[in-house]
């Protein structure tokens, strides 16, 4: 009998038995047990033949790497790492309700209009449906096919018989193997249908799109649990009350990870922001104390967004922290180096931190906007408005240089920014018209900045 195996639909992790909460990502009551791809009769589509091995070597050097296919909205092609390609698997993730099925069904307009054939396979959606969001987004006209479709066998004879280019799945978590004994939207179903449509798309040259919608929920296998089955993950993010969509690459074997795209949803669609900086900066007004622009880096472009800080008197015996689109751990790190080097404690005070527009940043370079948000607004100074700050702080209040300076002093350049403050270090390359400050360290930093500090 084969072994029972368990798995937490939150991460994915696997243990050999149950527990109530999970070791992985501490999550309770997610873990259950597995039915696996082994149970059940395997499935027609896997078949039984033996592989035969090549020669590394034996492989030409002169075959053209296959041709990739670009949609024409640039947003997209360059989050894919330059177009599509063929016969690769991937994942958009993202909350319910974010505009994943918006944008794919746009995707499929266009890459059916760029010549590939295309089928848009929905899960949630009835195919009429499905219609009048085509209707609503003007792609009545294109050469795309329609099915609504979850048993995952149907599926997959309905994709041998149609033979697309490019299919996209909506969702992964409606998708139902009937050799697997458990309710669509568990971990072994969206486990299995995943696989099954992986090796569908490299057996048989199509590329295949699969949805998945994020979920804390236990009973729903979140995105995670595929991640590592597919070529590409990619993650459709934004704030709900903002119109700004980000896609971002976390996992690309074929481009950049950490590459976005940015859109904006309309009432005809996403369209897509050519220029992000201008984007999340446009809503900048007068410059207030605890406003920093940050010249950040996401993927191969630069972009620049506004921290914002607030610090105040804390009436809690335990003062809050508070941070929207950067991780709080960091906070708490530059919080604790701002005290301990520079000799300025923010005990006792509240300390809200958010990155504007929606945006979500990881990048250590962040750390010196960041520091110089917080002293902006506990010291009620403002910076002038035309400067940008970047660079990473270690723990012994040392400034190091950003990757990319050049191209993030000219991105603030071209913006119109007249003064950036970057460690020293790095190569700047020239940049006309833009004063820089160097410091070495946060304690120089703050000096020169903020007077004595
Ligand atoms: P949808 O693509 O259905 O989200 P998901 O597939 O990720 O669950 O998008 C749903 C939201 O997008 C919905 O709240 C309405 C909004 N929307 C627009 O604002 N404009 C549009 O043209 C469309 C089609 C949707
Ligand atoms: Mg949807």
């Amino acid at each position: 009998m084969a072994k029972k195996t368990f798995s937490c639909s939150a991460c994915g992790a696997s243990f050999s038995k149950w527990s109530g909460r999970c070791e992985g990502c501490g999550e309770w009551n997610s873990i259950s047990q597995d039915a696996g791809l082994s149970a059940g009769p395997p499935s027609k589509s896997l078949g039984n033949r033996r592989g035969s091995p090549v020669q590394l070597s034996d492989l030409s050097t002169e075959e053209a790497p296959p041709p990739r296919t670009l949609c024409g909205m640039g947003e997209l092609d360059r989050v894919l790492g330059g177009g599509l390609v063929p016969a690769s698997a991937i994942l958009v993730g993202g909350d319910p309700g974010i505009g994943k099925s918006t944008l794919l069904l746009q995707a499929a307009a266009q890459f059916a209009r760029s010549g590939l054939k295309t089928l848009y396979v929905s899960g949630e959606e009835a195919a009429a449906q499905v219609r009048m969001r085509a209707q609503r987004l003007g792609l009545t006209e294109a050469p795309v096919k329609l099915a609504a479709e979850t048993n995952l066998r149907d599926i997959l004879t309905t994709l041998e018989a149609e033979k697309p280019q490019l299919a996209v799945i909506d969702s992964i978590q409606t998708m139902w193997a009937d050799n697997v004994d458990s309710a669509p939207g568990s971990v072994s179903q969206v486990r299995a249908a995943a696989h099954e449509l992986t090796t569908f798309a490299k057996r048989h040259g199509v590329s295949i799109v699969m949805v998945g919608h994020v979920t804390k929920e236990g009973q729903i296998a979140g995105p995670r649990v595929v991640e590592h089955m597919v070529d590409t993950v990619l993650y459709f993010e934004g704030e709900r009350g903002h119109q700004f969509r980000i896609l971002r690459a976390v996992k690309n074997r074929f481009g950049a990870a950490d590459e976005i795209g940015v859109f904006e949803m309309t009432g005809a669609g996403l369209s897509e922001v050519t220029n992000p900086s201008a984007l999340f900066l446009s809503e900048r007004g007068e410059t207030s104390p605890g406003s920093v622009v940050f010249a950040g880096i996401e993927g191969t472009r630069p972009v620049l967004v506004e921290l914002q800080a607030l610090v105040a008197p804390s009436p809690h015996s335990q003062p809050r922290r508070t941070v929207v689109g950067w991780d709080s751990g960091r906070l708490a790190m530059i919080l604790a180096v701002l005290e301990a080097r520079c000799g300025i404690p923010f005990a006792g005070l509240d300390v809200y931190l958010n990155v504007a527009g929606g945006m979500k940043i990881s990048e250590p370079a962040a750390d010196l906007a960041v520091a110089a948000a917080l002293l902006s607004a506990r010291e009620d100074a403002a910076l002038p408005a035309d400067t940008v700050v970047f660079g990473e702080i270690s723990l012994s209040g040392a400034l190091r240089p950003a990757s990319q300076t050049e191209n993030r002093l000219k991105e603030a350049q071209k913006l119109g920014f007249t003064a950036a403050i970057a460690p020293a270090g790095g190569k700047t390359g020239t940049v006309a018209g833009l004063q820089l400050t160097r410091p070495s360290d946060l304690a120089g930093f703050v000096g020169e900045t903020f007077g004595a500090g």
